[in-house]
């Protein structure tokens, strides 16, 4: 066997016939196999039996009874029972062309890479195919964040959220992927470099049903981004939290010299926001540094974002207090809470952006 083609399905009954009569004649001359990786409750799994009697190529149906893991979980599944170890991943609802399976299986043919990925936002590649302009909109948004988020490892890869794709599955240690959802390229990208190349596509719009993409998937992939980015959010939580105790040691020592409370405030503040700088450039964000601006701007960034926010939280505190009824430690534990997130972001898009 050549090609194992791992389609997850979740209720695509009317989508199984037409995916399976173009792949068949995409794949001619090629030893290629489909693997259903099913978790539907319609009759998407008599429907497979049905077409895989006459189909000229060999189909096998793994159902699931539990959606463990969802469409990536599938995936994974998938990838285990392949009989061959180039396993290509695509949509079950013709979202992705069987017709471009030729070049993507041609591309790895050529031996120099572990994975390619079918890609939107490459060369000519288009995503019309999504449903409105909201979609495109989200599907951008997530795509930039994503990629700032992991400027090294996504390097050279336009589409990491793509659900189509090729790979050595060799190349991936299953053991370390915790699929949740529907990103299952990013987690396999995210923890482990991958000689990547890519193949622009058109998404299409829907052969039939329904899109199975829901807010609840949305929720997913943002868990998965804070798992995967969660070392170094833990770091930053962590200097940030040592600055936050230097801060208060910094005002002690001074106003037991004799020094005004709030110009030793100020002193503390300042020297915190330098020393905290430092231990990110150092600790937290070094291996982004390179493809990031250089040191100076980078530095004025963080400055200048760490004293806007110092100057805008005292405010929102006060008006915390005094207009929501809120006790003020309670206020300043949200907004120290949500300045870290903001804070976090910031640094991770802006200042270090590549
Ligand atoms: N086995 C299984 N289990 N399959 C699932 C599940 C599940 O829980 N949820 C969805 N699927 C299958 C669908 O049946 C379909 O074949 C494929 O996964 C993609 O689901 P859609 O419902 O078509 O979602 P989409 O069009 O929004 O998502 C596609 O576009 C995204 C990029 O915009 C997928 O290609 C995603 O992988 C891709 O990230
Ligand atoms: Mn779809």
């Amino acid at each position: 066997m050549q090609l194992s083609i791992i389609v997850p399905t979740y209720n695509e009954a009317p989508n199984v016939a037409e995916l399976v009569r173009r792949v068949t004649a995409e794949t001619a001359g090629i030893d290629a196999e489909i693997i259903f990786v099913d978790d539907s409750t319609d009759s998407t799994p008599d429907v497979v039996r049905e077409v895989a009697a006459s189909a000229a190529l060999p189909i096998r149906l793994i159902h699931r009874d539990h959606r463990t893991g969802g469409l990536g979980g599938a995936v994974l599944e998938g990838f285990a029972a392949a009989e061959a170890d180039a396993c290509l991943v695509m949509d079950g609802d013709l979202q992705h062309p069987p017709e471009e399976i030729r070049d993507i299986y041609a591309r790895f043919l050529r031996g120099d890479v572990d994975l390619v990925v079918a890609s939107r936002y490459a060369g000519d590649g288009t995503s019309a195919g999504l449903a409105d302009r909201t979609r495109v909109l989200v599907s951008k948004a997530a795509t930039a964040l994503t990629r700032a988020m992991f400027p090294i490892r996504l390097r050279g890869v336009s589409d990491p959220m793509t659900g189509f794709f090729l790979i050595d599955r060799r190349a991936v240690d299953a053991e370390t992927l915790r699929p949740r959802g529907f990103k299952i390229l990013l987690e396999i990208l995210a923890r482990k470099n991958l000689r990547v190349a890519e193949v622009p596509f058109d998404f299409a719009g829907r052969h039939a049903g329904e899109s199975k993409a829901s807010m609840r998937q949305g929720m997913h992939f943002l868990t998965q981004l804070t798992a995967l980015r969660f070392g170094k959010m833990s770091l930053f939580a962590v200097i940030g939290g040592l600055g936050a105790l230097v801060n208060v040691a910094i005002v002690w020592a001074l106003t037991q010299l004799g020094v005004n409370y709030i110009v030793a405030a100020i002193i503390a503040s300042e020297l915190t926001i330098i020393g905290n700088f430092l231990l990110q450039e150092r600790f937290v964000f070094q291996d982004m540094k390179g493809e990031a601006s250089g040191v100076w701007s980078r530095f004025i960034k963080s400055f200048t974002f760490n004293n806007t926010e110092l100057l805008i939280r005292i405010p929102i505190v006060a008006l915390m207090v005094s207009g929501g009824h809120i006790s003020a430690v309670i206020a300043t534990a949200i907004t120290l809470f949500v300045a870290f997130i903001v804070r976090f972001v910031f640094h991770s898009l802006v200042v270090y952006a590549p």
